[in-house]
Formats: structure tokens, sequence, C-alpha cells
């Protein structure tokens, strides 16, 4: 893509992220002229004669198998980690904890190359994929897990909310025995009273916080949620 288009690109995603408010002030959009580096290339270039890298090279960039540079890069004294796009822009600056470099890098590439599909996805304060997501083009909001699973059972233009199914899901996926599994709306909100099989039944408000003393479940129409 040349550098105009590219350009362009971005300026027109930054103005669709302003006109939504969807933005995401701690992926940052390379604040200079874009650059584009093989990490191949860049790794060999820190090497001498003999393949050795000096001591004191700050970084020695982390490349995947097609010579693009590894989502996630360490600084080699600090320790500290940082997310770069395929081509070396960095998008993270480093950070004492980052487990996760895919929502940071899915943002910059929907920038990149102006194809939103839709949407861009909004990461949270660590870095992962926000947990709602909104698509204007067909006014779906969508449920994501941390990794960027979409939860297909509660995705669609009736959801609110999605911090119940995250959950839900997570108890889905990962049962463990006697495991809680929470009661979510069709638009994604909690069920007002939550029962744990064999354990009862409270209230709970809409952040899925119990509220009320615990009742048998043969018992739960007495309790006073609302
Ligand atoms: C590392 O040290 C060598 C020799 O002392 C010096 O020439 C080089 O510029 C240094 N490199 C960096 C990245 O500081
Ligand atoms: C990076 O450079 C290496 C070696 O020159 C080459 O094999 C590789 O295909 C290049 N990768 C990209 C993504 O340009
Ligand atoms: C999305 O919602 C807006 C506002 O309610 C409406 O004008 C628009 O037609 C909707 N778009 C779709 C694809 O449903």
């Amino acid at each position: 893509m040349g550098a105009l288009s590219q350009n362009t690109a971005i300026l027109l995603a930054i103005t669709i992220c302003w006109a939504l408010t969807v933005c995401d002030a701690v992926v940052s959009i390379p604040a200079g002229p874009l650059k584009s580096r093989n990490c191949t290339e860049h790794l060999n270039s820190l090497k001498d004669s003999s393949g050795k890298i000096a001591g004191n090279e700050t970084w020695i960039p982390k490349c995947d198998a097609d010579g693009t540079y590894a989502d996630t890069q360490m600084k080699r004294k600090s320790g500290l980690k940082f997310c770069v796009s395929k081509d070396g822009n960095i998008l993270v600056a480093p950070q004492r904890s980052l487990s996760a470099c895919d929502c940071p890098r899915k943002r910059f590439e929907k920038f990149q190359t102006g194809n939103f599909d839709g949407y861009i996805h909004r990461c949270d304060t660590d870095f992962t994929y926000a947990v709602l997501q909104f698509n204007p083009l067909t006014n779906a909001t969508l449920c994501l897990m941390k990794e960027g699973d979409v939860i297909e059972a509660y995705s669609g233009p009736q959801i609110v909310a999605c911090k119940c199914p995250r959950t839900w899901y997570e108890a889905k996926t990962s049962p463990l025995p006697d495991r809680y599994t929470p009661q979510c709306h069709p638009d994604g909100t909690f069920k007002l009273i939550q029962c744990h099989r064999g354990r009862g039944c409270w209230c709970a408000n809409s952040e899925g916080e119990q509220i009320s003393k615990i009742l048998p479940e043969t018992q739960a129409d007495r309790l006073p949620c609302q």
C-alpha cells in the first residue's frame, strides 16, 4: 500500500474511531511516518561476522518464520514487554506486565489496511480484547473472550451487556465439578435471581454480585430480588 493511501486510511480510522467514541487511549497509532522493516533482516543486521550480537543491544527482535516481527517483544535488560506490528512499528510501549498483543495488533492492522470489516476492536487496559464490541455496520454487539473468541450465543443487536456472557462461557468451557455458572438474560445482563444447583439461590445486581442471603432453590420465589 502506498504511503498516501496508508496515511489516508489511518486518518480515516482515527476519525471513525473518534466519531464512534470507541477509541482506546492505550493502544497508540505510531505518531511518526510508518516505517516498515523486515524482522529477519533487522536481526541479522545486529549480528557480527561470527553471528554474535553485542551485549549492549537493548532489543533483540523476535521474528516469526515468515520474517515478520512476533507480536510480543521484550527489552533485553529490563525484561519489559511491548507490542509491535508485523513490520516493526511499536504499538504498545514497554510494560511491566503484558500478557497479550493480539488486540493491539488487530486494531493496528485494521487502521493500516483500512479494512474495518464493520468495526475496530477495542482493547482493555491490560491489552486483551475488551469484552463488549459494537459493530456499527450491523448494529450488533459482540461479546468477546479476552483472547478474542466471539461468544456466538451472546452476539447480536439484542445484546446490551457482556460481563455475564464472558463468565458464563468461561464456566462452560472449563467445567469444574460443582462450578457455578451464572445465568444471563438473552440480552447479556445477569438474571436477578442466580442459582447454584444444590447450593441455593440469591439476588444479584447488574454486575452479577450477590446482594442477598442465599435461600434453598425450593424457596427462590421468596427472594426479594428486583
Ligand atoms: C555497543 O558497544 C560498541 C562498542 O563499545 C559500540 O560501538 C556500539 O555503538 C554500542 N551499541 C549500542 C547499541 O549502544
Ligand atoms: C524478510 O527477509 C528474509 C530474508 O531476506 C526473507 O526470506 C523473507 O521472505 C522476508 N520476509 C518478509 C515478510 O518480507
Ligand atoms: C442501526 O441503527 C441505527 C439507529 O437506530 C439505524 O438508523 C440504522 O438503520 C441501523 N442499521 C442497521 C444495519 O440495522
